[in-house]
């Protein structure tokens, strides 16, 4: 039941729910979007909790699960929750390192009903993967585990965070989905929230670099066409308009942590002052029409200028909240990607800046590590 109040604008039924089984997982990327306090194993939800939320996303009219983390293959009830999914006529992603005990669950998923997998790679050349995803040995799993997903004929998408580290190698990540046999390409210009904020320094690439990217992915979507989709998402800080961040805040996605606290973004919790409620506590549905943290920037109503007036307001709905407070210091001002935001030519400075410098080493994401934000600057001050 939608319980509106007065003046609160309409919630649609969110269409996705990203699942995120665990914090835990065998690789350590620099520039994971997970929170940089991660959540430990002892507190995460079990089975029952996480059939129920999915239970309750279905009846909300959630169609796609996302099941995520960290690695949530790490999880021994990936099977059965999976198997739910199923069941509710959910269809199921599983976003995967492929390694660890991804492979020898593989065929168990399959049985049940799993639909679709979504494996990323750190790198081309086997080293400087390896290195990025801070594991050993990561690289030939990766490969066996690509083939047994297309094996058993699941439709595989290939997930490639592109940064100044691996930007060189972005026609090499074509031809590499293409001999996995993926259908789909993502090459995913990193977004810096998380640890990739902590690491921006390290993997910010250069405007000269980010252009040939495109270029190279703008001429292999011709060459492909009817057998590689290549989806580009491009960075935000060179960028002229934001992207409209997880669809719109509360407008298409919710994202459930470890410990069930349900999110608008991966992201949210970097926001002071949100209340973000827990399924254990309230049903998917109260959250989704009900909860502070969602209803706080749902819509246009909370926008100050330019977005108020702009006519692009909703279409990318300003931009991204989390982005915004990082950079401008206010989660409801203009996102600073955007051109139009008074901040806009300091975060393109920054982003230059930051590239010609030589990179510094990799903050390795890690559970319990106490690292916080070594970033001096704030454009806003
Ligand atoms: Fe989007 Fe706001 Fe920029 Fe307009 S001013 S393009 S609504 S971020
Ligand atoms: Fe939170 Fe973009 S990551 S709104």
């Amino acid at each position: 039941m939608n319980a509106l109040t007065p003046n609160r604008p309409a919630a649609p039924a969110p269409v996705g729910l990203l699942a995120e089984l665990t914090h835990r997982c065998p690789l350590r990327c620099p520039y994971c979007s997970n929170p940089l306090e991660l959540d430990r194993r002892s507190g995460e939800l079990d089975t029952a909790t996480w059939q129920r939320v999915l239970k309750e996303a279905s009846a909300l009219g959630v169609l796609h699960v996302h099941l995520s983390g960290g690695e949530p293959t790490a999880r021994n009830d990936i099977v059965d929750i999976t198997k739910t999914c199923a069941d509710l006529g959910l269809y199921s992603n599983l976003i995967t390192s492929g390694v660890g005990g991804a492979l020898s669950k593989l065929q168990a998923l399959y049985d049940v009903g799993l639909d679709h997998v979504q494996l990323s790679v750190q790198g081309v050349d086997a080293q400087n993967a390896e290195k990025i995803g801070g594991l050993k040995n990561a690289q030939p799993q990766k490969f066996e585990f690509a083939a047994k997903v297309v094996e058993l004929g699941l439709p595989l998408t290939l997930n490639s965070v592109i940064h100044r580290g691996n930007i060189h190698e972005v026609a090499g990540f074509i031809d590499l989905a293409v001999k996995m046999g993926a259908k789909r390409l993502e090459v995913a210009h990193t977004q810096y929230y998380g640890w990739a904020y902590v690491n921006r320094a390290a993997l910010m690439p250069n405007k000269a670099q980010v252009d040939e990217s495109i270029r190279i992915v703008e001429a292999a979507r011709e060459r492909l066409k009817g057998q590689l989709v290549i989806d580009l998402v491009v960075p935000d800080y060179y960028a002229k308009y934001p992207k409209a961040c997880a669809g719109g805040w509360g407008r298409k996605l919710m994202n459930v942590t470890p410990q069930g606290k349900v999110l608008p973004c991966h992201a949210a919790e970097t926001i002071p002052g949100l209340e973000f409620w827990n399924v254990t506590d309230h049903s998917l549905s109260e959250i989704w029409h009900d909860s502070p943290a969602f209803t706080a920037y749902r819509g246009t109503d909370w926008m100050k200028e330019p977005c108020r007036s702009c006519d692009r307001r909703e279409k990318d709905w300003g931009g991204c909240r989390c982005q915004a407070l990082a950079l401008a210091g206010d989660a409801a001002a203009t996102d600073p990607a955007c051109s139009l935001s008074p901040l806009h030519a300091k975060v393109r400075a920054l982003a230059v800046e930051e590239a010609a410098e030589n990179p510094p080493d990799y903050v390795y994401r890690t559970i319990g590590s106490n690292v916080r934000s070594p970033l001096k600057e704030e454009v806003h001050s």
